[in-house]
C-alpha cells in the first residue's frame, strides 16, 4: 500500500480525492489533472491505475509530479543525501535576496548550498525528489506555511516562548534544521515512489497553453477558487525563485481577479473538446456561484451534473477550521470525438 506524503498543500484534496475518482467512469483510462497543485488527486488516480497527465504553472509543482507521478521507481539513496548535504554554506541567491526576509542569513547560506549540490545530483527524478524535500522544510521552517509574511511577523511567529503565551504552542519545528525536516520526511517521500506500468507525464505550463496538446479521456480542473484566500504565486513563489535562483514573475491567468474570473472560465470551459469527461472542483464560498458555473458549463455541453459534499478546510494561520460544501461539477463532452493527437512529450519543455 502506497501512502501518499506530507505535501500540505493549501487547497488541496487529500480528503476528498477517493470520493473523486468514486465518480470517475469505467471506460476512462487517462486522465489529465490540469491544476494539478501538490498532486494529491493525481496520486490517488494513478495509484487506482489511470495514466496521468499532470500540470502546473508554478515549478515546485512541476517537480512534485515529476517525483511522485511521472517517476516510478527512483529514490534517494544514502549517497545521495550525503551529496545533498556536503560542503560549507555559503552567501549565494538566497543569502542576497531573502535573508531576514522569510529567513535568518545563515540559513539562507545553507539553502544557496542545498540549492547547488542538489544540482549534481544524477537524474532528473532525484533532483525533484530533493526539491520536494525541500520545499516540504521550507514550509515546515514557515509560520502558516505559506511565503506572504512580512519578516517581522515571521520573527515573532518564530520566537517560541511567544508562540507558546499566544496560542499554547510553542512550535519548535520552525526552528528545527532544514535537514532534520528533509531527513524526517525522506522515507515517506521515497516509500510513495510506485510505477503503475502506464506512461504517466508531467508538464508545467499555463493551461491555456497546453489545452489543445493534451488529449485525455478526463479532464480534472481544480483551477483557484476565485474570492477565496487563493494567491498561489505569492504562497509558494519563493519556492519557485530558490529553485530557478533567480526571481520569477507572478504568472497571469491566475483566477485571483474576481472582475476576469467570469471570462477567464468561460475561456477554459470553451477549449475542453479534447476531452471527454470533465470535472470540476469549486466551493459555495468562492465567487462564482453554483449557477454561474453551471452556465457557463451548459453552452459548451448539455450533459452537466453537480455532486455535493461537506469538506472542511483548516485555514492555516487562524486555527480555524471551515465548513464548506464542496462541489463537483461532471460534464459529458457530447461534442467529443476521438482523434489521433499524440500528446506532446514533456521532455519537450
Ligand atoms: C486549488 S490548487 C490545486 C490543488 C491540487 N488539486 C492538490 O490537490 O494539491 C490550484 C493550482 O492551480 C495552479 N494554477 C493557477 N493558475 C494556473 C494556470 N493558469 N495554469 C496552470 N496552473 C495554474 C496553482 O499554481 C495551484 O497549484
Amino acid at each position: 500500500m502506497f501512502k501518499y506524503p506530507k505535501v500540505n498543500y493549501i487547497g488541496n484534496k487529500e480528503k476528498i480525492a477517493k470520493w473523486i475518482c468514486d465518480q470517475f467512469p469505467t471506460d476512462a483510462k487517462t486522465l489529465f489533472d490540469a491544476f494539478s497543485g501538490g498532486c494529491s488527486l493525481s496520486y490517488e488516480a494513478k495509484y487506482r491505475g489511470l495514466e496521468v497527465y499532470t500540470n502546473d504553472v508554478l515549478q515546485v509543482n512541476y517537480h512534485i509530479a515529476n517525483a511522485l507521478i511521472k517517476n516510478n521507481h527512483i529514490l534517494l539513496n544514502a549517497e545521495d543525501i550525503k551529496l545533498i548535504f556536503s560542503g560549507s554554506p555559503f552567501k549565494g541567491f538566497m543569502f542576497a535576496n531573502y535573508s531576514e526576509v522569510y529567513f535568518y542569513p545563515d540559513e539562507c547560506c545553507q539553502l544557496d548550498l542545498y540549492r547547488e549540490n542538489i544540482k549534481k545530483l544524477d537524474s532528473d527524478e532525484k533532483q525533484s525528489l530533493a526539491l520536494s524535500l525541500m520545499r516540504r522544510a521550507m514550509i515546515r521552517k514557515m509560520p502558516y506555511s505559506r511565503f506572504n509574511l512580512n519578516w517581522d511577523k515571521i520573527v515573532q511567529l518564530r520566537d517560541e516562548e511567544y508562540s507558546y503565551e499566544k496560542y499554547k504552542r510553542k512550535r519548535a519545528y520552525h526552528n528545527q534544521t532544514f535537514k532534520l525536516h528533509f531527513l524526517k520526511n525522506l522515507d515517506d517521500y521515497n516509500n510513495a515512489v510506485f510505477s503503475n506500468s502506464k506512461d504517466n507525464r508531467a508538464y508545467n505550463e499555463d493551461v491555456f497553453d497546453l489545452l489543445n496538446k493534451v488529449q485525455a479521456d478526463i479532464i480534472y480542473l481544480d483551477p483557484p477558487y476565485t474570492g477565496t484566500m487563493n494567491n498561489y504565486f505569492s504562497f509558494y513563489g519563493l519556492v519557485d525563485n530558490f529553485i530557478a535562483s533567480k526571481k520569477t514573475e507572478p504568472f497571469k491567468n491566475n483566477f485571483t481577479d474576481k472582475n476576469s474570473a467570469v471570462a477567464l472560465f468561460d475561456k477554459l470551459f470553451a477549449r475542453l473538446s479534447n476531452f471527454k469527461y470533465w470535472y470540476l472542483s469549486f466551493n459555495n464560498s468562492s465567487y462564482l456561484s453554483k449557477h454561474e458555473l453551471l452556465y457557463l458549463l451548459n453552452k459548451y455541453t448539455s450533459d452537466v451534473q453537480v455532486m455535493e459534499k461537506k469538506h472542511v478546510y483548516k485555514i492555516t494561520g487562524k486555527e480555524k477550521k471551515e465548513r464548506n460544501t464542496e462541489y463537483l461539477f461532471i460534464a459529458k463532452n457530447q461534442f467529443y470525438q476521438e482523434h489521433s493527437t499524440e500528446n506532446y512529450a514533456a521532455a519537450e519543455l
